[in-house]
């Protein structure tokens, strides 16, 4: 049975509305203490809410169509205007939108708040030219995986993190430096480098078309690396090569290149020196790398690498990488998706009446 012809979950509508300055008290009493006590979302509220290339939604509980009044999934009436769920749509690019964020009031979990907050977020990023959407989750976070897949998100990508392990048993956090290694600053490609061949090399190489073409663009967010998006990196020398960009390959023709991101920038980053939002080419030269941006502290920076069987780590480049401090982390992270175009249209609620949302107003 399509959903169409199922009963609604709730008998009244989400109104979906731009997040106030007010709405955090409330906002925070329901995404504090998401995972075992614990969520980012209070580190990044402020921030959010004023970010000018987003919008951070909240829904809120309205009148049924036939006037009835807002209550939670145990009978309890809810609160006119004050947030009951929040999510953040970011516009990464041009044309590809990011979803983060999405909280559900757990009084009122499990009747399809979420689904419907989520057509609202794809019609807000497709009236600001959206054409792809994305987003990325835990492998086991079902609920996230089953939400997605209400309108046709798909697994694209997975990866798993490489070296030291925030979720291991007794991990201490390294000391933070937030620079890169010193001498990693040497081997950033130069504009004057051959570009196109760097380019033909990033764009052939099998880990990159593991990941699907994606890199970190902001903190945890990821879109399209361009030859546009490569070209402004390298002139921002975030592009670091080995081995040295003034040597030739050797004879193996065996080579590695990071992408950097930019600082913080207020961002909620955990890791210092940051990740690389992508790493490509062969094992060995791959490792000097990670080793020359962490300032030679095994296991710093984390990389992240496309999942399963990462083409960079064939043949011993695993147990190599482990060695040198940099074994693979349990768990994978999904990154889902899908287009907006003409095959895959704007979704509808399934009960028009149950979504309240003029993303032109917002
Ligand atoms: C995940 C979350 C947003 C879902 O919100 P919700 O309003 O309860 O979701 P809906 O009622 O619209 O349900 C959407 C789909 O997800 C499924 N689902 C929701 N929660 C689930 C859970 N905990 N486990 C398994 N499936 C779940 C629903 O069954 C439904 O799928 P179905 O129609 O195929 O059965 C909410 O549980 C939440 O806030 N969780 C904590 C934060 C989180 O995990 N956010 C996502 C991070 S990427």
């Amino acid at each position: 049975m399509s959903s169409h012809h199922q009963r609604p979950a709730r008998g009244w509508p989400i109104v979906v509305r731009r997040a106030r300055p007010s709405d955090k008290e409330a906002a925070l009493q329901f995404a504090t203490n998401t995972w075992h006590g614990w969520d980012y979302i209070p580190r990044v509220w402020d921030r959010w809410l004023v970010a000018p290339d987003s919008a951070l939604l909240v829904a809120t509980a309205g009148h049924g169509p036939a006037g009835a009044e807002p209550v939670d999934s145990e009978g309890m009436p809810l609160t006119a205007d004050v947030p009951i769920a929040m999510t953040r749509v970011v516009m990464l690019t041009e044309t590809e939108a990011w979803l983060e964020g999405v909280r559900v009031d757990p009084r009122v979990r499990g009747l399809g708040v979420a689904t419907d907050l989520q057509v609202a977020e794809f019609r807000w990023a497709a009236s600001r030219g959206a054409r792809t959407v994305r987003y990325v989750t835990g492998q086991d976070n079902e609920g996230s995986h089953r939400l997605g897949a209400k309108h046709g998100m798909r697994v694209v990508t997975a990866y798993r993190w490489y070296g030291w392990d925030d979720a291991a048993e007794g991990a201490v956090r390294p000391e933070p430096t937030g620079a890169l290694g010193g001498a990693a600053g040497d081997l950033a490609l130069s504009p004057d480098a051959d570009l196109a061949a760097w380019w033909s090399r990033v764009a052939s190489d099998r880990t990159f078309r593991s990941a699907e073409g994606l890199f970190e663009i902001r903190s945890w967010a990821f879109a399209l690396l361009t030859r546009e998006r490569f070209q402004a990196q390298v002139e921002r020398s975030m592009v670091l090569v080995w081995p040295h960009p003034r040597q030739p390959l050797a004879d193996d023709g065996a080579w590695a290149l990071a992408v950097l991101r930019g600082g913080p920038e207020g961002e909620d980053d955990i890791d210092t020196p940051l990740p690389p939002a992508l790493l490509l080419g062969h094992p060995r030269p791959a490792l000097e790398l990670a080793r020359a941006i962490g300032g030679g502290r095994p296991g710093l920076p984390r990389i992240r690498l496309p999942d399963p069987e990462p083409p960079l780590l064939v043949g011993t480049g695993a147990n190599a990488w482990a060695q040198a401090g940099w074994p693979a982390a349990e768990r994978t992270a999904h990154i889902l998706g899908r287009e907006i175009d003409r095959a895959h249209p704007l979704p509808e609620p399934a009960h028009p009446e149950l979504l309240e949302f003029t993303p032109e107003d917002i």
